[in-house]
């Protein structure tokens, strides 16, 4: 099998989605585990765009810059290109059902049917929400990473 290679989906890509990667990539440091792990959107507004001020400052206080992140749009190839896709939300799950190929390979999933307790639900979308909201995506796609390395480590 490839090596492992992951991508997370929310909106707009600059708020979740990052947020997910940069968890996930900071979880798999501490693992040893060299994981290939990328971010997109379902939209296409911000494509281009850094992360929104709100989430680089989230990560910021775990010490990882985002600053360089850039917003880019999910396409067909991702299914190709990515051994997991993950979802940040149902809505975001069903529009990825629809963009993948038939020959796409990824194995495609809601992230928090990874995390016991809480399969079946959405990393709430803190874009039109106030600071305190990006603290739980946070801790969200922490829980998510961790059982993502914990899964992979196997
Ligand atoms: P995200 O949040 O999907 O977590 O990146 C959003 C960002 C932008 C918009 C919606 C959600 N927007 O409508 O522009």
């Amino acid at each position: 099998m490839s090596d492992p290679a992951i991508l997370f989906v929310c909106l707009g890509n600059i708020c979740r989605s990052p947020l997910a990667e940069a968890a996930l990539r900071a979880e798999a440091a501490k693992a040893g585990l060299d994981l290939i792990v990328d971010s997109a959107g379902t939209g296409d507004w911000h494509v281009g765009s850094p992360p929104d001020t709100r989430a680089q400052a989230v990560a910021l206080r775990q010490g990882i810059d985002i600053s360089g992140y850039r917003g880019r749009q999910v396409t067909a190839e991702d299914f190709r290109r990515f051994t997991h896709v993950f979802a940040l939300d149902a809505d975001n799950l069903r529009n990825l059902k629809r963009i993948r190929p038939s020959d796409g390979r990824a194995r495609l999933q809601l992230l928090m049917d990874l995390v016991p307790g809480r399969e079946g639900s959405g990393v709430t979308d803190p874009y039109f929400g106030d600071d305190a909201g990006f603290d739980i995506t946070w801790d969200d796609v922490t829980r998510a990473a961790r059982a993502i390395v914990a899964q992979l480590a196997r």
